[in-house]
């Protein structure tokens, strides 16, 4: 028979695939990875082939189980998660809404880490917001800290409820930006440009200015910002417009403050 794996992921779906991409790729052995996936894609079934970790094996507890199914099938997949779980292992969800009372009241855990990422995760290039409850150990905590960082990087908070407002800012943060290049495309339509080339305009002005970001990591977006904006200029002048007191900080903080609510209600 074999040996219990080290490392459990139940739901190997978008978010639990990018995952186990990220520790593949950060060297964690297959040989102690065990995946739980009623319908696995032919990419996961041919990884699980290829590099050797056991696919939809016979539970048994293990010390770290990471959950990525819907959240509205936890009721249903409980009784077979629970078989992974032992008294001490140490369980990550990534369950939107699912707080540490619901999730240790459904399943036998109660080491528990609460995790927000983002879909940038899908090519490593996610943030995640966790959440360790009093009783994950420090050593566990590290372990969190390893198998979340495979996707991106990872900011720990100090209360559960700031998970509802990372959630509100990197969790549904993409599709903010992603709303930002369809406006600014809009907006080059009503000054005349054709719809196709507004929108590769907008995209790409987007996808450049995430990149200098990116490469610039202790250069602040103000001095970014600031960097092409000469006084009295065209920067300038639209920038008068979006930093009014009305402005898009005003409409962000409107926004994450519904989302953050949200999450809050959505919390069960
Ligand atoms: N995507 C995001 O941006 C994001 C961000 C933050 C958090 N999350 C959280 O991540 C979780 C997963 O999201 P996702 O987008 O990756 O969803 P998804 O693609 O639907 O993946 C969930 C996977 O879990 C599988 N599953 C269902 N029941 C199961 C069971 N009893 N045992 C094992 N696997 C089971 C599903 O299989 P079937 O398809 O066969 O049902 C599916 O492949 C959600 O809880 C979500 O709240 C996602």
């Amino acid at each position: 028979m074999a040996s219990a794996p080290a490392l459990v992921l139940i739901g190997a779906g978008k978010m639990g695939a990018a995952l186990l991409g990220g520790w593949l790729a950060a060297g964690i052995s297959p040989r102690d990875i065990a995946v739980v996936e009623p319908h696995p894609s032919d990419a996961i079934r041919s990884l699980a082939a290829e590099s050797g970790f056991a696919l939809n094996g016979a539970p048994r507890p293990a010390p770290t189980v990471v959950l990525a199914i819907k959240p509205q099938m936890l009721d249903e997949a409980a009784p077979g998660v629970a078989l992974w779980l032992e008294p001490d292992s140490l369980l990550i969800s990534i369950l939107a809404g699912k707080t540490v009372a619901n999730l240790s009241r459904r399943l036998p855990a109660k080491k528990i880490v609460r995790a927000m990422p983002n879909t940038p995760a899908a090519i490593g290039r996610g943030i995640t917001g966790a959440f360790a409850n009093p009783d994950v150990t420090p050593a566990q905590r590290d372990m969190a800290q390893k198998l979340l960082s495979g996707v991106g990087a990872v900011e720990w908070v100090g209360s559960e409820q700031a998970i509802d407002a990372v959630t509100a800012i990197s969790g549904s943060g993409p599709a903010y930006v992603f709303l930002l290049v369809e406006a600014l495309a809009k907006g080059g339509e009503a000054l005349g440009l054709p719809a196709d080339l507004a929108l590769r305009l907008a995209r790409a002005t987007v996808e450049g200015s995430g990149e200098l970001l990116h490469r610039a990591p202790e250069t602040s977006a103000e001095t970014l910002r600031k960097n092409v904006t000469s006084p009295g200029g065209t920067t300038q002048a639209a920038l008068d417009v979006l930093m009014a007191r009305d402005g898009l900080a005003a409409l962000l903080t409107r926004a994450t403050a519904a989302a953050a609510r949200r999450a809050g209600e959505l919390a069960g």
